[in-house]
């Protein structure tokens, strides 16, 4: 059993030219930079958690630390309900893939793959055993005698994989190791790792900072920005319910609009949202939500998802727009339309659609959303109104 708990786990850099407060949106203290701080996370045995978020947000040192291979500033971590913040990198239990895949270039892939278990003086024929059942689970058994220069850059991420799990290690590690490989060889490789998921008996941390592949191998996400946790949760989760604007905007491609509203209620008490002359009464759920927080009207940033967008009807109250980019991506159009004072992102599926004109730039459009898929968040903070208060 592999649960990996991390308690307010904290990293600092005493860096001096950061300190001083330069490039960096961290948080600085009198100790150094806080590269992450109050990191909470239970981590299920065998549950597959990805670590996403921007370049310099903690992804890779949170990881380091769970590894061995960077020393933790403050608070606690247990694997499988043992303390592990002062135990040596090699008796973790841990394998860790990196972007960079790191073979050895003289050695056969056989024997890279072999290594770490000769190095733990595991018997011939055990490790032959383990080197041959990898290799057959990732598909590379036919270059077992070659080196790695002989291999693709996908095939000899898959060795690197393979020379992570013959230890058959209690939590595999990855930090970006899809990123040198080009996008079609990303996606045949995201889905081998979760074929791979379900083939070996380990729990899974892996961080990148591409929105789709957390979504696709999570089974929880954990969003960082500046060294914190922004939100954890399903993919679902966080693309229905993102707890504020930065995890809104993060999560789901193209990325969702933002707009200045207001939030209103009905003459019945009911919440709506206006933006220009449309008013958009908010579904059951949003009620309870926003009436449970005590939210009162007033200014709100409105966030609706451009696939929640939809050309309005000729008797339905719209938003004006003058298209100004479209994008035929084949089963869909993209339309880029100048709106409200800003840029908005449309999707509309030519199914839908009656008209065989198309979008030529300048034209006007009008457009409207549904109570149901309207985000509301705070014009101050950026938090999520709908959130469950802590
Ligand atoms: N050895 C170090 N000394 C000082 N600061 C560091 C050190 N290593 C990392 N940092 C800083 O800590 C922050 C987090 O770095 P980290 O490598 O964890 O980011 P990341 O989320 O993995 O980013 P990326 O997506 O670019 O790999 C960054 O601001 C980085 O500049
Ligand atoms: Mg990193």
């Amino acid at each position: 059993m592999a649960e990996v708990v991390l308690k307010h786990i904290k990293k600092v850099y005493p860096d001096l030219d950061l300190k001083k407060g330069k490039n960096t949106n961290l948080k600085v203290t009198d100790e150094g930079v806080l590269a992450v701080q109050d990191f909470d996370l239970d981590i299920k045995d065998k549950e597959f958690i990805v670590l996403v978020g921007p370049s310099g947000c903690g992804k890779s040192t949170t990881l380091r630390m769970v590894a061995g291979l960077e020393e933790i500033s403050g608070g606690e971590l247990y694997i499988g309900g043992e303390q592990m913040n002062d135990v040596p990198a090699k008796d973790r239990d841990i394998a860790m893939v990196f972007q960079s895949y790191a073979l050895y270039p003289h050695m056969t892939i056989y024997d890279n793959m072999a290594f770490p278990l000769k190095l733990r003086k595991m018997p011939k024929e055990e490790i032959d055993k383990r080197v041959r059942e990898a290799a057959e689970i990732l598909g590379i058994t036919q270059y077992l005698k070659r080196k790695p220069k002989q291999l693709s850059g996908g095939q000899r991420q898959r060795v690197a994989i393979g020379r992570a799990i013959v230890r058959e290690p209690k939590v595999l590690l990855m930090d970006e190791p899809l990123s040198n490989l080009d996008a079609k060889l990303r996606n045949q490789m995201r889905a081998e790792i979760i074929k791979l998921r379900n083939k070996i008996n380990t729990t899974f941390i892996y961080v990148t900072h591409d929105q789709t592949e957390a979504m696709t191998l999570g089974d929880r996400i954990v969003i960082m920005k500046d060294g914190e946790i922004q939100q954890i949760g399903t993919p679902q989760e966080v693309f229905n319910h993102p707890a504020n604007l930065f995890v809104a905007g993060f999560i789901g491609v193209p990325q969702m609009n933002f707009y200045d509203a207001e939030l209103v209620k009905d003459s019945d008490g009911k919440y709506a949202v206006e933006l220009e002359n449309v008013h958009v009464t908010l579904s059951d759920e949003k009620q309870e939500n926003l009436a449970r927080n005590q939210i009162k009207e007033g200014p709100v940033t409105l966030g609706v998802r451009p696939e929640h967008l939809h050309l309005a009807d000729k008797a339905e109250t719209k938003i004006s727009g003058t298209v100004e980019v479209s994008e035929m991506m084949g089963s869909a159009v993209h339309l880029h339309i100048r709106a409200c004072g800003t840029d908005t992102i449309m999707i509309v599926q030519l199914m839908d659609l009656d008209e065989t004109a198309g979008f030529p730039i300048g034209r006007e459009v009008g457009f409207s959303f549904n109570g149901k898929t309207a985000h509301i968040f705070s014009r101050e903070t950026g938090e999520n109104l709908e959130k469950v208060q802590a």
